[in-house]
């Protein structure tokens, strides 16, 4: 059986992600039918519940329903919490099934009074509580690409990054952010969630147009372990075929005739062109390059997450508060990104990464951790004034930067960000994606690739 990993690769999945995976459905299932249920009961209903009062008189003696609604509130109880924590208690998948019906029996009708279980303390994977969403994500990006033209070599180029191969970072999220909103919103309509969808798709669509015109522009060979697209195929239809890719996505997102969603997502592609632009410049202060580098990474990286996950909210029809959490949220996790990005530039194999390291440096780009070593040795600071050009300045920064703390000051400052994003998450209400929000900005700032 595969699935994505937490690496968001497709993987052989293990007996033992087998039953986590199982267990995560189980208990997802398991609490979006208590929300569904308690929602058909009259308002007298959940103010008795609350006060522990019998429920026969509203639920009509249904026995379903009276179990249901005796386990509300409860949150998820004991018998989940050791099934997560030791799934082999249960030896043989054949008696897992038993094993856990069972559980849920016990659930409903034996711990009815407990106090509200910890979510926060299920060990949720965020690729496995989306695999149904993630299962299929690259075949439908695929289908949409192929359906749009009839010229062969237009569709192979497109599809060339489409190979589920990359982390999935940007649908991942952007579905999360968007079952968290909808259960926050007590709304879950398969209108929604499907637009939702289409979000995420035009999230991954856009990332991967510009990642196609940014290997054009940096000339690279490598890219998640394979030749880069434009080492394949001449530059003009490279470049065309990213611009295949935008057309494509708009299309799909005109489609949802909200006027306001797309004004949200429009701003994604303005500001990640503006971003790759402010690249090609630098400044001559140490302020105003660290300001120049914040809003160039917001603008090439954070602004795609956090307007895909604002878009998610507006069109949930959520309130001003809600898609500012979702959009804040967001800004954060894709800063932090950037931030170990570039961080991991220096430190991680070209092996691990799938493209070559210390790769910036050779570009002429100054990241964080050479902005903070300049503070120890402003020797660089000439160095980055010349985009590195001279012979001997890339070694040399290298160098520094690893005789600074410039590396662990950028490792700090994502932290601060992935803390800020799980605050955020913590104002939406309590759930397994509300808690899978929280479990991202520990994968981003605990990412060794
Ligand atoms: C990767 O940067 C590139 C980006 C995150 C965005 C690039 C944006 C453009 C080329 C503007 C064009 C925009 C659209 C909408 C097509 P990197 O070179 O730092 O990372 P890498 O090491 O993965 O290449
Ligand atoms: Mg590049």
């Amino acid at each position: 059986m595969a699935c994505l990993s937490t690496s968001g690769r497709v993987a052989c999945v293990s007996r033992r992600q087998q039953t986590h995976k199982f267990i995560c459905r189980l208990f997802l299932n398991h609490q979006l039918s208590l929300r569904r249920q308690s929602s058909q009961l009259p308002p007298a209903a959940l103010a008795a519940a609350a006060q522990g009062q019998c429920m026969k008189k509203y639920t009509n003696n249904k026995p379903q329903l009276v179990r249901s609604f005796q386990g509300l509130g409860c949150g998820i109880n004991q018998d989940y919490l050791s099934l997560l924590q030791n799934p082999h208690s249960c030896s043989h998948s054949s008696q897992y099934s038993g094993c856990l019906a069972s559980s849920i029996r016990k659930h409903s009708s034996v711990h009815t009074q407990q106090p509200a279980g910890p979510v926060r303390e299920i060990q949720i994977d965020p690729y496995i509580i989306l695999d149904d969403e993630l299962k299929y994500f690259y075949d439908d990006v695929r289908d949409l690409l192929q359906s749009g033209t009839s010229q062969p070599e237009l569709d192979t180029i497109a599809c060339y990054y489409f190979d589920g191969q990359g982390k999935a970072l940007r649908p991942m999220v952007t579905l999360l952010m968007a079952k968290a909103l909808n259960y926050h919103l007590n709304n879950e309509s398969h209108q929604l969630v499907h637009k939702q969808r289409q979000i995420a798709l035009f999230s991954e669509m856009v990332h991967s147009a510009s990642l196609v015109h940014d290997d054009v522009i940096d000339q690279s060979d490598f890219r998640r372990g394979k030749p880069s697209v434009n080492a394949l195929w001449n530059h003009k239809k490279v470049t065309m075929a990213g611009d295949y890719i935008l057309s494509i996505a708009s299309i799909m997102i005109s489609r949802l005739r909200s006027d306001d969603v797309t004004i949200v997502l429009s701003q994604i592609l303005t500001d990640l062109v503006q971003g790759e632009f402010m690249q090609l410049g630098s400044r001559e202060t140490e302020n105003e390059r660290f300001a120049h580098y914040l809003t160039k990474t917001y603008r090439k990286t954070a602004s795609l997450i956090a307007n895909a996950l604002k878009a998610t909210a507006v069109i949930a029809q959520a309130d001003d508060n809600v898609a500012e959490v979702a959009f804040q949220y967001g800004r954060n996790i894709g800063l932090a990104f950037q931030l170990v990005d570039d961080m991991l530039d220096f430190v991680s194999s070209t092996e691990q990464m799938g493209k070559p390291t210390a790769a910036d440096l050779k570009l002429g780009l100054a990241t964080a951790p050479v902005l903070f070593a300049c503070e120890k040795y402003p020797e660089l600071n000439p160095m980055v004034m010349r985009r590195f050009s001279e012979p001997g300045d890339v070694e040399r920064a290298f160098e520094l930067v690893h005789k600074s703390h410039g590396l662990e000051q950028t490792r700090f400052l994502a932290k601060k960000h992935c803390n800020e994003a799980i605050r955020l998450a913590q104002e939406l209400t309590e759930s397994p994606y509300q808690k899978g929000l929280q479990v991202v900005a520990d994968l981003v700032i605990n990412r060794m690739k």
